[in-house]
């Protein structure tokens, strides 16, 4: 079945009228829901533990952390950082240091002193990240005063002795919706490759560190088996990784956005998971406890960008029509970038503006005033930026095609229009302001706690604004005048 519209036409009204548009929406209360139950299924079956990380790359709305935060055990749910400022971040948010991992592909100076100390966990991605934690420990072991990157955190120091510490490796195989967002196998550089690992083990032991926990992520949007296989490569490296009692699988759960359902059972996948665990625990009497660290799965189909059709031009009857809206690559660069696919709804005006979906001969107006035959309510849709790969429509996988949407009826100027799928990767990973436009604000639907709330609720969702739209000063406020 195909994906629907996260928002009402009376909530999308609402918030337009409120905030303006383009405007991202998250159903927080949705969010919960869901990491409610991938926690249990997975926590159900895992036999020697679980734990469940949030890669927070993927969306790092304060108002989604704060959520996150607060979910009641046993979910106690965990960070995946991938930068010394995600770190920051979430700890901002109010997570304890021992709840967040960093896994970062720049080589974080003094790792050690600024988090580690703190109670946080590293994960070394390659042979230098390793050296460098080691070399960090043993200088933060051998200072009494460090500083932190929280300068308002006065933690003791609990770095362990020996240091402990995940190594990221690369087990020989990747995948990926496509091949950029496949990090895993000889085409990528996430991770120590897998032949490298008897150096890895070595650096260790000379640094005296103690290698207790091993991670990998082969890439995101990755299909069951492959992801299955990678499993099976991760577990033969722990074999030989004596001290490691913790193995991250990472994130990567395949979620179709023009979908209602998913395309993959995480009951499957767990019961897999848990299966690889006890044969391990049969064959080398270990047990590992697992960790996951989704992004996508947990966030990614309850977010959506609220836009309005801004113009609609056309280039003939052996050309397209594009439909424009205020949301594009600054907001949503997935389809830019990776031929992605995401649900696009155009709300109606009014019951009595609704058209039926258009037939040969019908004729619409387009802001131009030209008139554009009903077959072009097959639409292009793409963003305001002056750049022709801010499209929003591309063939699948492949960011140079266009892939006209069939829509029911023509959008015009005006127009409320919702991009859904975008709870993932899309505010995160936007080309900010190009063009000059200002960050889109962010707003949440609140969950309805209350019965007179669920009454509003009827009426139309609760929601607030959980980031405000940049202003052009901002957007300006670090720049110097050379005059
Ligand atoms: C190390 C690591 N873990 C987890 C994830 C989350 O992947 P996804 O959002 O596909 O679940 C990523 C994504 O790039 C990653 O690099």
């Amino acid at each position: 079945m195909a994906a629907e519209c996260m928002l009402t036409l009376r909530d999308a009204r609402a918030i337009a009228d409120a905030v303006d548009t383009p405007v991202f929406v998250y159903d927080l209360d949705a969010i919960r829901q869901r990491v409610e139950r991938l926690h249990s299924t997975v926590a159900s079956v895992a036999p020697f533990g679980f734990t469940l990380r949030y890669a927070m790359k993927a969306n790092s709305c304060l108002a989604l952390l704060q959520v996150l935060r607060d979910l009641p055990a046993p979910i106690n749910l965990h960070i995946d950082a991938s930068s010394e400022y995600e770190v920051l971040r979430a700890m901002r948010a109010g997570f304890p240091a021992s709840r967040i991992q960093l896994t970062s592909q720049f080589p974080v100076q003094n790792v050690a002193a600024k988090f580690v100390q703190q109670g946080g966990s590293y994960n070394a991605c390659s042979l230098l990240q390793l050296q460098r934690f080691a070399a960090d420990c043993a200088a933060a072991a051998a200072s009494s005063s460090y500083s932190t990157l929280q300068s308002t955190t006065s933690s003791s120091s609990i770095l362990s002795s020996p240091p402990h510490v995940c190594l990221r490796v690369n087990p020989g195989l990747g995948s990926g919706g496509t091949n950029r967002t496949n990090v895993g196998g000889p085409a990528s550089s996430f991770g120590v490759w897998h032949e490298q690992l008897d150096e890895a083990l070595r650096i260790a032991h000379q640094h005296s560190v103690k290698i207790t926990a091993c991670h990998s992520h082969i890439g995101s949007g990755t299909d069951p088996t492959t992801w299955a296989r990678a499993a099976d490569l991760t577990l033969a490296l722990v074999a030989r990784m004596p001290d490691v009692t913790t193995v991250s699988l990472g994130g990567g759960f395949k979620v179709d956005r023009m979908l209602a359902a998913d395309p993959i059972d995480m009951r499957v996948v767990a019961q897999g998971i848990a299966d690889r665990l006890q044969n391990f625990y049969t064959l080398h009497k270990r047990k590992l406890h697992l960790e996951l660290e989704p992004g996508t799965f947990l966030v990614a189909q309850h977010g959506c960008v609220l836009s309005r059709c801004v113009d609609v031009v056309s280039t003939g009857a052996q050309g397209y029509t594009f439909v424009k809206l205020d949301a594009g690559m600054n907001q949503v660069l997935r389809p830019s970038l990776y031929g992605a696919q995401h649900p696009i709804f155009v709300l109606p005006r009014g019951e009595e503006e609704r058209k039926p979906p258009a037939a040969d001969g019908d004729v619409c107006l387009s802001s131009s005033g030209a008139t554009i035959t009903a077959t072009e309510a097959s639409c292009i849709f793409v963003g305001p930026c002056c750049e022709s790969g801010d499209i929003l429509t591309p063939s699948p996988g492949d960011p140079e095609g266009l892939a006209p949407r069939q829509m029911p009826f023509m959008p015009q100027p005006g127009d409320l229009v919702v991009v859904g799928g975008c709870g993932a990767y899309c505010s995160a990973m936007a080309t900010g302001n190009y063009n000059s436009y200002p960050l889109a604000p962010e707003v949440v639907l609140l969950p309805n706690a209350s019965p007179r709330q669920q009454q509003q609720h009827e009426e139309g969702r609760m929601w607030r604004v959980a980031r405000q739209r940049q202003t052009l000063e901002q957007v300006l406020e670090n720049e110097r005048p050379l005059y």
